[in-house]
């Protein structure tokens, strides 16, 4: 979920926020290939926190459709990303998290390399006459620590992910997530619908009140927030003053306050959601922040990575406030994985044309307003014969 402002500017159809994509670019492996590198790998995506690569040697993988990267801090002890492959025949490194010691050791061949990427060492080095060592460093990814979190991008350019946070940076700034500590592992889970989906329905609020009866019987939409750079936005929530006749709930709105003498007033007893790129949720809560993920897998299945981080020195209550959180999070997440998973179910039905876009869900028309215009093919209402979707590509977009 995230709140979004109304904007139906771009409307094709009056009175709705837009018109949504066709159902078939939901099911499609051929597409995924065309979204996959403006989608994925040139843009910022979440690892880890500072606080999870302390030491040298600390790594933490993160793994993408067709890629997988890991951040390192090095003896020198700086934080580098790598593609988590050996230069030699490209063998996968290291898996999920750890230390690797001063060495990171291809377990095929056995080629070594320094925590900062260089090759250091060769088996048999007589087999390579003539090889320069220092050529097969391995290959770097752009990697920036915004607030304690650690983003990389695999290509590409454009703004820093500190630029893009740019006019929701006051109010992350407040939360002193830099100060924050690994709550729990990275979870990973499998959704079986296509990654758009997950992200259309995390773009839009309209699914609230029917989806997440818990959310609308606990909080309200805020009119604070602001649109950052490329698109997304950040807003907040706010308790809703009527107090929730479910007694988990009532407990929260009750001691919410707890948490007061932590942040000033304009974000006090308020969650931020900040969606970021077109696959990450960032999301601060009175005693946690959460990073939602959307890693596709398949056109028709999806990986969805929660990391949580908490301040190192909740109170008693502010730790039952964070249980509390803990279990709205697990619920919510719940209902939107069979919500998706039956959206996947219907979008291959035989005639099928998308409905009207509501004003609360402004977000999707403008996510798939960017799509549209980065891949024109998906302008067209019925599938491209399979093997031509790149030259349909081509042609739309000439
Ligand atoms: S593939 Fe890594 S050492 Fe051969
Ligand atoms: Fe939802």
């Amino acid at each position: 979920m995230t709140l979004k402002k109304n904007d139906s500017s771009s409307s094709a159809n009056p009175g709705t926020a837009g018109s949504a994509l066709p159902t078939w670019t939901y099911a499609r492996e051929d597409l995924l290939e065309l979204e996959y590198p403006p989608f994925f790998v040139e843009t910022w995506q979440f690892v880890g926190h500072v606080n999870e690569l302390q030491q040298s040697g600390d790594f933490i993988t993160l793994d993408l459709w067709k890629d997988s990267v890991v951040v390192t801090r090095a003896s020198d002890g700086l934080l580098r990303a790598f593609l988590n492959i050996c230069r030699h025949r490209a063998t996968r490194l290291l898996d999920g998290r750890g230390n690797c010691g001063s060495m990171i050791k291809c377990p095929y061949h056995g080629w070594t390399y320094q925590t900062d990427g260089r090759l250091a060492g060769i088996p048999s080095p007589k087999n390579f006459p003539g090889v320069d060592r220092s050529e097969y460093g391995l290959f770097e990814a752009q990697c920036e620590v915004y607030r304690g979190l650690v983003f990389v991008r695999i290509a590409g350019e454009g703004p820093s992910v500190a630029e893009k946070m740019a006019n929701a940076d006051h109010w992350v700034e407040s939360y002193k997530a830099e100060e924050y500590v690994l709550l729990s592992e990275a979870v990973t889970e499998t959704w079986n619908a296509n990654w758009k989906i997950a992200w259309d329905n995390y773009l839009e609020n309209y699914h609230l009140a029917v989806g997440h009866p818990c959310l609308h019987r606990l909080v309200v939409e805020s009119e604070q927030g602001a649109m950052l750079l490329g698109g997304n936005s950040a807003g907040f929530f706010e308790m809703n003053p009527k107090l929730s006749s479910v007694d988990q709930e009532r407990r929260y709105q009750e001691i919410v306050g707890c948490t007061d003498h932590r942040y000033p007033e304009e974000i006090r007893r308020k969650w931020l959601q900040i969606d970021f790129e077109s696959n990450m949720g960032i999301e601060f809560y009175p005693s946690l922040f959460s990073v939602f993920q959307v890693l596709p897998m398949g056109a028709e299945k999806t990986q969805i990575r929660m990391s949580l981080y908490t301040p190192a020195d909740l109170s008693e209550s502010e730790k039952e406030l964070r249980s509390i959180d803990l279990a709205l999070l697990d619920e919510i997440n719940g209902q939107d994985k069979f919500l998706c998973e039956r959206i996947q179910r219907g979008v291959k039905t035989h005639g099928y044309r998308p409905g009207p876009l509501s004003q609360e869900e402004s977000g999707i028309a403008n996510f798939h307003d960017r799509i549209r215009k980065l891949l024109p093919v998906t302008r067209l209402k019925s599938p491209p014969p399979r093997g031509q979707i790149e030259a349909h590509n081509q042609q739309e977009s000439s």
